[in-house]
């Protein structure tokens, strides 16, 4: 006679619904060609300006590009692109598009759902984790040559998340030059080997000043040391942006896109040949 171990082990409502979600977000990815996750170990570096300025970039350069904002404390994507209209997600819409900021960008962050840009919301982990996969399964991201995430500093919920969810994800690693930035960028590059994300690099943010009066660079944090840290730990250098002010007030007005149109600025030739590397590699 056969034991009942007395546990039923037939899939439970809520195992059906996440195996539904798991196949919608293959789904989802499978039109995406590539998906790099902006992280960087510490707060205040650049991460949100530099997830929305180089998916502007690759967005002008013609590839589609959606952005995703999984930052869900502080989410500031729409407030660097002076989005602020919200999604339309009635019972009745199906199918929820992103944002279009243009015709090659779609944009989703929280605060489009949340109405309120002040709203501080406090989010346990499991509702992260869950907010995190209905944007990817929810969304009607379409066909994509790129979708570009930002997330909050360090290796918490979000990016870890994101890893998870997102097998082919790579990391794309932003620091500034000094050594307190440095030393939270190799537990970012250890945290990417542990849960086996591809890097495509690093990339120095605010990587010496040129003066506006003089045009001399002042190096305000250092720089070089993002450079040195890539070289030791063994991933690609992608390059040094400088620290200018123009981006702080434009990016402040929601304004990127017209710092996109100065060509001859320093801080664009420094992007654009970030750009080339990340179609290049
Ligand atoms: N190259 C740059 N030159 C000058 N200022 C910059 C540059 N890049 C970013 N900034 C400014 O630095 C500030 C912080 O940028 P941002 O919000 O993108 O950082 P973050 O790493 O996303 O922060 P958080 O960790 O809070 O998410 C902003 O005021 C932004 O305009
Ligand atoms: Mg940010």
């Amino acid at each position: 006679m056969t034991e009942q171990c007395g546990m039923d082990s037939r899939p439970t409502p809520g195992d059906l619904e996440r195996a539904e979600q798991d196949r919608m977000i293959t789904d989802s990815l499978s039109r995406i060609k590539r998906k790099i996750l902006v992280m960087s170990g510490k707060g205040g570096v650049g991460k949100s300006t530099v997830a929305a300025y180089l998916a502007l970039l690759l967005s002008r350069k013609g590839s589609p590009v959606g952005l995703m904002d999984v930052d869900l404390h502080g989410p500031s994507i729409p407030h660097l692109l002076d989005i602020r209209g919200g999604l339309d997600m009635r019972e009745e819409e199906k199918v929820v598009k992103p944002f279009a900021f243009s015709e090659k960008l779609g944009v989703v962050s929280l605060e489009m759902l949340l109405g309120d840009r002040d709203a501080a919301v406090i989010w346990r982990g499991p509702l992260k984790i869950s907010a995190i996969r209905q944007f990817i399964s929810d969304i009607e991201w379409g066909t994509l040559d790129f979708l570009i995430v930002d997330s909050p500093p360090g290796t918490g919920d979000e990016p870890l998340t994101v890893a998870q969810t997102i097998p082919d994800a790579e990391a794309l690693i932003v620091t500034t030059p000094q050594e307190i930035s440095l030393a939270d960028v190799r537990k970012s590059i250890n945290f990417c080997r542990q849960v086996h994300m591809k890097m495509v690099g690093l990339v120095e943010n605010m990587s010496g000043f040129v003066c506006p009066h003089c045009g001399d660079t002042i190096d305000l944090f250092g720089s070089g040391g993002g450079e040195k840290t890539a070289r030791e730990m063994g991933i690609p250098f992608l390059g040094a942006i400088p620290a200018d002010s123009r981006m702080v007030e434009l990016g402040d007005q929601g304004k990127l896109d017209r710092l996109a149109e100065q060509s001859a600025w320093e801080i664009n030739r420094a992007y654009g040949e970030i750009v080339e590397k990340i179609l290049n590699s």
